[in-house]
């Protein structure tokens, strides 16, 4: 049962942890004049800034899911081995159990995996059709000089939405890329679940049922993004009304069976370290195995330490538990849900991974040429120590010719890992959030000082496009006092 069943007698609908908290960590909420040094210091760019200067840590769920006391204890018993490990044997029997897949590669993160498939299918003017692109994925494409499209419905992209499954793939759209770009000109299709850059919006399993047999038909291998299997599974009980009664460990069989390929990031889909690739064909594992050992490292550890080989094998296990499962959506839900009633402009219905603000509407009055998302990723953590995410402008790249590519939607991404945070630390998002909403309008733009040419938002350095910073922590002191 996930926590979203639990009544109150009082009536409330709050999100209920069903687990408890044994390993705690102490956070440092520094005074906002220190905020403002710090982000300076780490060129108002949020993977700029150190722990010691961020309250709570929303950049992104990606290996910073709470693991659980099972996790812990199997890495204790991590068989060091270079070839062979019985770590890796539970593993792969694990990748077998949960997600239904007879071989697998194991590669030191997501992108690892992508960088494989991109060597082993990709050629120049190959055209990749997927539900929307990822960072990581779309450079690793344009690196081997495939093109990508993305092809979802125009619901997708209008940010206040009831529809239940942005992610689907636009089918007619689809049918007509394969139409005119050629089925040999595709090496694959890609299927991301729960796409992230939307908004962590999932796929319906009807949708994804209809792109198999449009890849059937034509004859085009389907590869999986599983990064957020296990969230894409819990929304389709929630959501899709053939699945309502079906337990989480079948929905996510049905997704990996509709697939060739399935990749993932271990840092999200198991809560652990890692990553690697999955297929039940034996001729697709043979065209991949080579370049495990050339860039990971040999075919049973893959540049993974066996330590979280062990606590990987651990939290696939865990991805069946609608409690572990379940968490993070729900606690999303609240803020989002809570967010909307202050009228603050959120990406709904409400995803998964973590709750977007938009960013294009909250700061409506900075030009995209001065990147709103990073504006207000940049004020938020000032006025309250809580680091998110730009997604938008600033995490696109440039286009071939070197300009600047505007993103569709501009958004701050407040991640909310699996199992860390409390309710009333989500309340504190809430409440700072809403008083930035009230002073907007002293949100600036910023400008890039150094840009790097490749994922340019890991490393860039921006600098404000005035002195709006100063004048937001001014605001912020006359309203606090000198709370932290
Ligand atoms: N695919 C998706 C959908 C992802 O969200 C990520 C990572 C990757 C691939 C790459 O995996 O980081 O293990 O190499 N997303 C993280 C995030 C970085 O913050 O959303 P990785």
């Amino acid at each position: 049962m996930s926590n979203s069943y639990v009544k109150f007698y009082s009536g409330d609908t709050i999100p209920l942890e069903l687990h408890k908290t044994r390993i705690v960590q102490k956070l440092h909420l520094v005074p906002i004049e220190r905020r403002l040094e710090a982000l300076n210091e780490g060129g108002y760019n949020t993977f700029g800034l150190k722990t010691t200067d961020v309250f709570l840590d929303m950049l992104t769920d990606s290996g910073t899911n709470a693991m659980s006391d099972e996790q812990l204890s199997a890495m204790m018993r991590a068989d060091d081995a270079y070839a062979g490990s019985q770590s890796f044997i539970r593993l792969q029997k694990a990748v077998e159990e949960v997600l239904d897949l007879k071989y697998y590669l194991p590669t030191h993160q997501g992108r690892a995996a992508e960088n494989i498939l991109a060597c082993a299918y990709i050629r120049k003017g190959n055209r990749i059709p997927m539900n929307y692109h990822f960072t990581t994925a779309l450079a690793h494409i344009t690196e081997k000089g495939g093109q990508i499209a993305e092809l979802l419905y125009p619901e997708a992209y209008r940010l206040k939405s009831s529809h239940p499954f942005k992610g689907n793939m636009n089918l007619e759209a689809l049918e007509e890329y394969i139409q005119k770009h050629g089925k040999q000109n595709i090496p694959f299709i890609r299927m991301e679940a729960s796409t992230n850059l939307i908004g962590g919006q999932p796929f319906s399993i009807e949708n994804f049922r209809a792109v198999r047999s449009i890849a059937n038909k034509h004859g085009i291998r389907i590869v999986l993004d599983a990064c957020l299997l296990g969230e894409n599974a819990y929304l389709v009980k929630q959501r899709e009304e053939e699945f309502k009664n079906c337990p989480l460990a079948e929905i996510i069989k049905i997704m990996t069976g509709l697939a060739d390929v399935v990749y993932f990031s271990a840092r999200k889909l198991s809560s652990s370290r890692g990553g690697g690739i999955g297929t039940n064909s034996e001729t697709i594992y043979k065209e991949l195995e080579a370049l495990v050992p050339l860039y990971e490292g040999f075919l049973t550890y893959g540049g993974i330490s066996v330590r979280e080989i062990e606590a990987m094998a651990v939290g696939l296990y865990e991805t069946q538990d609608e409690t572990v499962i379940s968490q993070s959506p729900s606690f999303i839900a609240y803020l989002v849900n809570e967010a909307e009633k202050n009228g603050i402009p959120m990406v709904t219905p409400p995803g998964v991974l973590g709750a977007h603000v938009n960013a294009m509407e909250f700061c409506s009055h900075i030009p995209q040429t001065q990147y709103p998302a990073g504006c207000l990723a940049a004020a938020f953590f000032l006025v309250s120590g809580i680091r998110g995410m730009e997604r938008g402008s600033i995490s696109n790249q440039r286009d071939e010719y070197g300009n600047e590519t505007f993103a569709d939607m501009e958004l701050l991404r407040l991640a909310v890992p699996r199992r860390v945070f409390t309710l009333s630390q989500i309340n504190y998002v809430l409440d700072r959030l809403e008083w930035l909403y009230e002073n907007r309008e002293l949100i600036g733009g910023l400008k890039f000082v150094y840009e790097p040419p490749v994922l340019r938002f890991f490393m860039g350095r921006l600098a404000p496009v005035s002195d709006w910073p100063q004048k937001l922590m001014a605001k912020f002191r006359e309203d606090f006092g000198d709370s932290l």
